[in-house]
């Protein structure tokens, strides 16, 4: 009983509150983690401690102390923390999300962000994403202005974009096994935050409690695991070496070249955990992204007016182009302002120091874990005059023109920052763009949505119905 009693903080280690025996803090984080850890913060300090059932972690809570110990890196250097929970989420801990720092991550990165640039930006990437937008709204109209819950036609058309990518190629919008996989691959990332998936982890034996949410996350891994492998078979049956056409050409190239190195962490396990952690990062973010989006504007019609106004001037019924960005700060203050009210992810990655650190006087031993509470930059009552309204115009000087805050950090800061950042920005504008070009967005009469997110590693929108109506132009 003594060891379940005792007070497990290490010495020197950041303050917070007491915990239970055995759980620690865990149960506290089972409605809104994110909001309960800044209020934590106001009373214990920005950097904070939690108990969660016997695993030590530090809190950073606040723009000042995130960027003190990410950006100036040699405060405190962070590799993801390979818990269980996560490996279970991401099907394994290794490919590039949830790879440790070091070769493995390094040759996984340069790879990743070779090929994003290669096959996913600029003038050919515009004019993909452009061409994904007809068939959004192509599938909208089919809706003929009638209630839709548009979570799954947006996954779709969201997911397609980083798929161009990795395949190459499209699925389309009734392929009902890629939809599988997605599906229970983002049921992954919400289970991934629930209590289940804490309490695994701190107590490994719960592997053999039959029952509980842990389960499923297992279950769903093993699923996606499958699916991923005879995919990437299918789409490298016509390979041409040398030659890639697309992210799985490109690896297997690596792989080929780095044949006779044993230390070289391309392998076919790897090939499925990095297309595996592409297509959740690229997808669960972005799609959420947006179903705020379309939910804010259909919430706020003076902000939607705006919007389109602002479309309808500077498009004047063409399609957008790259260079329109620039021309519509309205849009961009919009889109800047969901990613802040929003928070789609509100606690970054879960992180572990790799070495020992000392931070505002605290000691942080090497490997404890580190929760970057992204949230609390965003709601930072320093950097922001009353965040918890939504106002676009915040992101505008008085003369309409976009203004960039510093305590601004959807996409986290430092060595590990996302590295999908340029692509996400490029489909949030052009969907968001066309769809409001086209349609005018609003609520079926007499339905309120909610406004409070359903809880995961990622804040989604509980599923709402919306009508698009075709606009006069
Ligand atoms: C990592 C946010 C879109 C790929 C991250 C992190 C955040 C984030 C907060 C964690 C960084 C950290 O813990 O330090 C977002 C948001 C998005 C978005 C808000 C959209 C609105 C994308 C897209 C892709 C992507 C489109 C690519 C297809 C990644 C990858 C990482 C990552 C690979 C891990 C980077 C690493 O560990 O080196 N993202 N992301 N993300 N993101 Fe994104």
């Amino acid at each position: 009983i003594r060891q379940l009693v005792k007070q497990r903080r290490p010495r020197g280690f950041p303050p917070g509150p007491t915990p239970l025996p055995m759980i620690g803090n865990i149960l506290s984080l089972a409605t809104e983690p994110h909001v309960y850890m800044k209020r934590q913060s106001d009373i214990h300090g920005q950097i904070f401690s939690l108990d969660l059932g016997g695993i030590s972690t530090v809190i950073l809570n606040g723009y000042d102390a995130i960027k003190e110990c990410l950006y100036h890196q040699n405060k405190l250097s962070l590799f993801p923390y390979l818990n269980r929970h996560l490996s279970a989420l991401f099907v394994l801990c290794l490919g590039l999300l949830n790879c440790k720092y070091g070769r493995g991550w390094i040759e996984h990165h340069k790879l990743a962000v070779n090929c994003f640039r290669f096959f996913g930006s600029g003038q050919r990437m515009f004019g993909r994403i452009s061409e994904e937008c007809l068939f959004f709204l192509h599938a909208i109209d089919q809706h003929q202005g009638k209630p839709f819950n548009p979570k799954h036609l947006v996954t779709n058309a969201v997911s397609n974009i980083t798929n161009l990518i990795i395949f190459g190629q499209r699925f389309t919008y009734d392929d009902s096994d890629f939809q599988h996989m997605i599906e229970i691959f983002s049921e992954n990332v919400e289970l991934a935050a629930s209590g289940w998936a804490f309490l695994y982890n701190a107590f490994p034996w719960m592997e053999y409690v039959p029952f509980g949410k842990h389960q499923k996350l297992f279950r769903n891994a093993n699923k996606v695991y499958d699916f991923l492998l005879q995919i990437i078979k299918r789409f490298s049956q016509d390979r041409v070496p040398q030659s890639p056409q697309h992210y799985i050409d490109a690896y297997l190239d690596e792989m080929e070249q780095s044949a006779t190195d044993k230390a070289t962490s391309f392998s076919q396990d790897n090939l499925i955990f990095s297309v595996g952690e592409l297509i959740i990062a690229g997808t669960e973010t972005t799609t959420n992204c947006l179903r705020w989006a379309m939910l804010y504007m259909a919430l706020y019609p003076r902000i939607q007016e705006k919007v389109q106004m602002e479309i309808d001037c500077i498009l004047n019924g063409r399609p957008p182009a790259l260079e329109d960005k620039q021309r519509m700060p309205y849009v961009e203050a919009v889109l800047h302002e969901v990613l802040r009210f929003c928070n789609v992810v509100p606690l970054g990655i879960f992180r572990a120091t790799s070495q020992d650190a000392v931070v505002r006087g605290y000691t942080i031993p090497r490997g404890t874990m580190v929760i970057t509470n992204l949230y609390s930059v965003h709601f930072d009552e320093k950097y922001w005059s009353d965040p918890s309204i939504f106002c676009p115009e915040r992101f505008l000087d008085c003369n309409g023109k976009f203004v960039r805050h510093e305590a601004f950090l959807p996409f986290s800061i430092g060595k590990r920052h996302c590295l999908g950042e340029q692509l996400a920005r490029l489909e949030m504008f052009l969907f968001f763009t066309t769809l409001l070009q086209r349609f005018h967005l609003q609520f079926p009469e007499g339905f309120i949505p909610s406004l409070s997110p359903k809880l995961g590693m990622t804040l989604q929108p509980r599923p709402y119905s919306i009508c698009a109506i075709r606009r006069q132009q």
